[in-house]
């Protein structure tokens, strides 16, 4: 028997729990002021629906099994593909374009390294019904405004985009046949960490002769050209021009070497990095106007993106922007003799009862012993109980971080902590 967990498994012990906690009230703020509704699919899914559509890459990367009932299931490697059988099934119904968002436990057996995990929690957001480019601005800027949530800026966060239609385009212009199109994207995609095994790859899809050409459309020094063609001839133009318009421009990197691992993408695709590049990917999405069709049968456009809390974490830890452990308690009331225990019992229930929130000792300490306890816990105000102040129907109210103590009348007590401690601030 071991009592270790599995590699890229992750415990979320209270501190670590608190970053998460913060990370999903951000998306889950910024996702409703997009008016984006949230949804949730089964963690088990069928595994055809991830062999169909999804790619090589994931596919490889999937936990699957045969359950008691001779069943291929798979643990969920992403959502879309839930999302895209979800939303088909009940197309006619859903008033367009859909808004829906959802932060699913997400499964992958990747080779273990900084930022990428076995298992990690991704905010998806996908606007469903909408063919036209301000769907994409739409969706490319409340990215952007999650990072502005989390007090990023965009010389924190660069949002590196492409389009798979104007690059498929630029290949064929070169006489590369459609159905190498993909095999290309996939050589593509390397070409940042390897570009020796693109060049490999490229040379087992096209004409040897078109390798080099095919390099052309990578090289950052091609790029100024590249983006003004982009910008005449391509629906991206017009995304850039409205992400301009809502003041995110400066966010934006056009980047033709950003076509996306996932298969199913058929237009604007994109990706947000940490500006010194020392992280994987915060977010990535696009476009995929042909998967819900394929999945349910229901013709409809759509886009997204996924952005997982790993590399998100990592980089708020490295910015200094992860919040503090929060106190775990308004107030701690304290008893100064065995009497006075079932007094503190009642008070305790009672603010309770009032929404604030309350510790006490269980056991018959001195004073100054559960003092400390409460210090630990983070309590602003604690309540000493004695015989003497019982004797005056009073308590002694200890503030402290200002420390300061004055005794108040008992009956009083809940009124006053109360308005110290509004429901809100409970957080
Ligand atoms: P993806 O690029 O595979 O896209 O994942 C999106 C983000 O999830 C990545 O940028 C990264 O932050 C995080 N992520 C992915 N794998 C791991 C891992 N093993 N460990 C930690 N974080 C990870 C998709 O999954 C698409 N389905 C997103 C989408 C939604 N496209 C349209 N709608």
């Amino acid at each position: 028997m071991t009592a270790k967990g599995l590699p890229g498994f992750r415990d979320f012990a209270p501190e670590d729990f608190a970053l998460r906690a913060h990370i999903f009230g951000v998306w889950r703020d910024v996702a409703a002021r997009y008016g984006f509704e949230e949804y949730d699919g089964p963690p088990l899914e069928p595994l055809e629906l991830y062999t169909a559509k999804s790619g090589d890459e994931i596919v490889g990367q999937l936990y699957h099994f045969v359950d008691k009932g001779d069943r291929q299931v798979a643990l969920r490697p992403e959502m879309t593909p839930t999302l895209a059988r979800m939303v088909a099934a009940r197309a006619n119904g859903l008033k367009k374009p859909i808004r829906w968002f959802s932060i699913p436990q997400l499964f992958r057996y990747e080779r273990q390294q900084r930022g990428r995990l076995r298992e990690h929690f991704q905010l998806n957001c996908d606007l469903i019904g909408e063919a036209g480019p301000l769907a994409d601005a739409e969706i490319i800027a409340l990215s952007i405004d999650m990072m502005r949530g989390f007090g990023l800026g965009s010389h924190d966060v660069r949002v590196r985009v492409s389009d798979r239609r104007f690059v498929s385009a630029m290949l064929a212009d070169l006489g590369v046949p459609e159905e190498n199109t993909p095999a290309v994207f996939h050589a593509i995609d390397r070409v940042e960490k390897d570009p020796l095994a693109t060049r490999t790859l490229l040379a087992e899809i096209v004409d040897p002769n078109l390798v080099d050409q095919v390099m052309e459309l990578t090289d950052p020094a091609n790029r100024s050209a590249l983006f003004a063609r982009v910008t005449t001839t391509s629906p991206l133009g017009a995304t850039l021009a409205a992400l301009e318009q809502m003041g995110l421009g400066d966010w934006i990197d056009f980047d033709p070497t950003i076509v996306r691992g996932l298969a199913y993408y058929t237009g604007t695709v994109f990706e947000l990095f940490d500006a010194k590049r020392t992280l994987r990917a915060i977010c990535g999405g696009g476009r995929y106007d042909t998967l819900l069709n394929s999945l349910g049968g229901a013709d409809l456009p759509a886009l997204g993106f996924g952005m997982g809390d790993v590399v998100l974490g990592e980089l708020l830890k490295d910015r200094g922007l992860h919040p503090a452990l929060p106190p775990s308690i308004d107030v701690f009331v304290a008893s100064v003799t065995p009497d006075d225990v079932s007094h503190v019992l009642r008070t305790a229930h009672e603010l309770r009862t009032a929404g604030i929130r309350v510790e006490y000792a269980m056991n018959a300490n001195a004073v100054g012993k559960q003092l400390n306890l409460a210090n630990t816990r983070g309590a602003r105000i604690a309540v000493v109980i004695g015989p003497d102040d019982r004797a005056k129907g009073e308590v002694q109210l200890k503030d402290l971080v200002n420390k300061t103590q004055e005794g108040i009348p008992a009956s009083s007590l809940v009124s006053r902590l109360s308005s110290l401690f509004p429901k809100s601030s409970n957080g």
